[in-house]
């Protein structure tokens, strides 16, 4: 089966693209390498387009006329969403629209759609279900969820079968070490904190302590990248297999607070670093921990890397890669 991967080329879809090629689908590739890099794409074709662009988008999907589209390709921070909102509207909006009306035109059948468990705001119990309330509390988080219900209609109308997932916090490194997060400066906690292990980056911060949890700072659900990406084909094979199109929750369930995080960080990488305590961050919740129930009952998936020792060290692992390469 043919795949079109969005977003191919960065963190998440890099990964999902080995996966996939190591299952034998045919992958085609579009990435703007705005972040993305191209020598993480393992498998398949890459086309270096922007989903802005309409026309070599639609000529691309004519041409290619996948089976199945996956859509990573957008912008994720939730701090810097709220500084720039319409960079997240247009990357994120107008970029899913100018796909939707390609697949149209080529008649493809199946997407799987990243959103993010943002689209929860801040929950009003935890663990969060899909059937639970969605108010985000940030434009990254009403970017999503607007992504979300431009797939639901158009596939109402259109007869397309979707899966979209809600993403908890993806970290770590593809444990074979052929593939790792693709920035050099990274903002998400554990890649950042690893970097800073290594002495790439002078210190970390803490942003805010006095949230309302046991240590005073936020918790998530940080799940491996490639249980996440193991997720996708286990939604995309419940899809074909004729199950019903639904939204899924992906996370392992559990919450760990930024201070568990870094003590596991010096842990693992054995090194100590400065850390310092500072201001809350702009769009945080205080809390967002998965009810993945739905998506292990309906497509029977189960996680292998359910252990954050190993997610942060198999980024560890990565980075010592990259280190040894750089010298
Ligand atoms: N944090 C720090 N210091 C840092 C980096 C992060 O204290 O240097 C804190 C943040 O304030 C937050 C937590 O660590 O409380 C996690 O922050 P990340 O930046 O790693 O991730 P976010 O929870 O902000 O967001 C990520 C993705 C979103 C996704 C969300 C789902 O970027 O796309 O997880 O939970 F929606």
């Amino acid at each position: 089966m043919k795949v079109l991967v969005t977003g191919g080329a960065g963190y998440i879809g890099s990964h999902m693209v080995k996966l996939l090629g190591e299952k034998g689908y045919q992958v085609l590739v579009v990435d703007n390498l705005s972040t993305g890099k191209r020598e993480a794409v393992l498998y398949g074709r890459l086309v270096v387009l922007d989903l802005l662009l309409y026309a070599p988008l639609e000529e691309l999907m004519l041409d290619f006329r996948p089976d199945i589209v996956m859509h990573f390709a957008a912008k994720i921070l939730v701090h810097e969403s709220v500084r720039k909102p319409l960079e997240y509207y247009e990357n994120n909006l107008q970029a899913t629209w100018n796909l939707l009306r390609a697949m149209k035109r080529a008649g493809v059948k199946y997407m799987i759609f990243s959103s993010s468990a943002a689209v929860y705001g801040t929950p009003s119990s935890l663990p969060v279900k899909e059937s639970d309330p969605t108010v985000p509390i940030n434009p990254y988080g009403w970017s999503k969820l607007m992504g979300e219900r431009m797939v639901e209609d158009f596939a109402r109308a259109e007869g397309l079968k979707f899966g979209i997932l809600r993403y908890f916090n993806v970290a770590g490194a593809d444990p074979e070490l052929k593939l790792g997060p693709v920035k050099q400066n990274p903002t998400h906690l554990i890649a950042r904190a690893v970097k800073v292990a290594k002495g790439d980056i002078p210190y970390l911060e803490v942003y805010g302590t006095d949230y309302p949890t046991p240590d005073g700072t936020c918790v998530r659900d940080y799940i491996h990248v490639t249980d996440l990406c193991n997720a996708h084909l286990r939604v995309l094979e419940y899809l074909l297999e004729g199950g019903q199109s639904d939204v899924f929750n992906v996370g392992y369930g559990k919450g760990y607070s930024v201070l568990e995080v870094i003590r596991v960080v010096k842990e693992v990488t054995g090194r100590d670093f400065e850390v310092r305590y500072t201001e809350r961050r702009e769009g945080d919740p205080p809390e967002l921990v998965a009810d993945p129930a739905k998506l292990v009952t309906l497509t029977g998936w189960k996680p292998s890397f359910d252990d954050l020792s190993f997610i942060v060290k198999t980024l560890w692992e990565w980075e010592l890669i990259l280190e040894k390469h750089d010298s």
